[in-house]
């Protein structure tokens, strides 16, 4: 808090050495151009006092004000079409854009995106439909312009956001940052989120022996979920779900990348399953991977799995947001609320994450 009204108030100090001198200089014009007008105003006052106390010039006074209060209103009016030249709106304009756009991009853009959209010199066909997109976030206007113009495949709008949400204009290596452990169950991990290698769950409960073929730990609140979701998928499916792989330390992930094909795996400390709310998933009756993607429990598992806080962490058709290939196993926990919406809206954590939760995240990439 503290350091919050410190920062507040130096950037007031700033903003005040920066303010005063512009409002003195301004005001030193403003003086002497309000005097002459003044007293070219008291002149003119004064003349049509004079004619109308003078009996024979009289009938003169009311044309000379009716000209005088025209003269006014249009240099009221010119001065408006002068200022106007300057605004936002009409430098947008002036680019080819159709005039309720150009006031819609004004109103939803700063000046320096409102500069660089000037910069590029053409009326930018998504400029307009993008600040109207779902998941459209302010502060990546120009990135979502740079990517639609780098992409060769067509993607739609929606895509394009999406993918510059996540980070996927940016190179991982670059731009990855320490993942915000204090959002526990809705912490990120992907290839811009990272663990470091000590990071360890606070609390891990063991899965109980039928639920799983090797010794396998979760977070607690992940292990209740998962009895929970498992006991009505066999009354519903008959089929028994089983836990192949939970909570993996950095040290496990290090072989686990190694031995994994490519697409399936995240490199030690870019891996979820080091949080201990992620578990991958199969089943008895289907206990290798693709199979249970197409059986009726696997089905079953990932049209239900939001009611008991997960989701389908990779997801069919969003590898090119995620960077990893569709996995019908791997389940994260996020709990009820955040897995339905996640659900209802047929978004990706990532895309969840990047629009809900980073902006209020304690380490931001924006
Ligand atoms: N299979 C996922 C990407 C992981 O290794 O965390
Ligand atoms: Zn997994």
């Amino acid at each position: 808090m503290r350091q919050t009204i410190d920062v507040i108030r130096q950037w007031i100090a700033h903003q005040w050495t920066v303010l005063k001198p512009w409002m003195l200089r301004q005001w030193q014009r403003f003086v002497p151009w309000f005097l002459r007008q003044w007293s070219l105003f008291k002149a003119w006052v004064n003349r049509m006092w004079h004619l109308w106390t003078d009996r024979d010039n009289r009938w003169l006074s009311l044309p000379c004000t009716v000209a005088a209060l025209l003269v006014l209103l249009v240099s009221v009016k010119s001065c408006q079409g002068i200022v106007y030249n300057f605004t936002p709106e009409c430098k947008i304009l002036k680019l080819g854009y159709p005039i309720d756009e150009a006031s819609a991009l004004a109103a939803a853009l700063n000046h320096e995106q409102v500069d660089s959209l000037i910069a590029r010199g053409e009326h930018d066909t998504i400029a307009y439909p993008i600040i109207n997109e779902r998941y459209y976030i302010a502060g990546n206007f120009d990135r979502y312009l740079a990517f639609h113009k780098a992409d060769t495949t067509g993607a739609p709008l929606g895509d394009i956001v999406a993918a510059v949400n996540v980070g996927i204009d940016r190179d991982p290596q670059e731009s990855a940052v320490p993942c915000d452990t204090t959002m526990d169950r809705l912490m990120l991990v992907n290839r811009y989120h990272y663990l470091d290698e000590h990071h360890k769950p606070r609390k891990l409960k063991e899965f109980k022996k039928i639920f799983r073929y090797e010794e396998q730990q979760a977070a607690p609140v992940v292990v209740e979920a998962f009895e929970a979701m498992q006991q009505d998928c066999k009354k519903q499916t008959g089929a028994q779900l089983m836990v192949n792989s939970a909570y993996r330390s950095y040290k496990q992930q290090i072989g686990t990348y190694k031995h994994n094909p490519k697409g399936y795996a995240a490199r030690a400390g870019f891996s979820e399953h080091q949080t201990g709310f992620a578990i991958d998933v199969t089943s008895l009756q289907h206990p290798m991977r693709w199979p249970f993607d197409t059986s009726k429990e696997g089905i079953w598992m990932r049209e239900h799995c939001h009611e008991y806080g997960f989701i389908l962490r990779y997801p069919k058709d969003r590898g090119h947001i995620m960077n990893y290939s569709y996995e019908p196993w791997h389940l994260r926990y996020v709990g009820k609320a955040a897995a339905r919406q996640m659900h209802d809206e047929g978004i990706t954590f990532d895309e969840y994450y990047a629009y809900y939760i980073e902006p209020h995240a304690k380490t931001q990439r924006h």
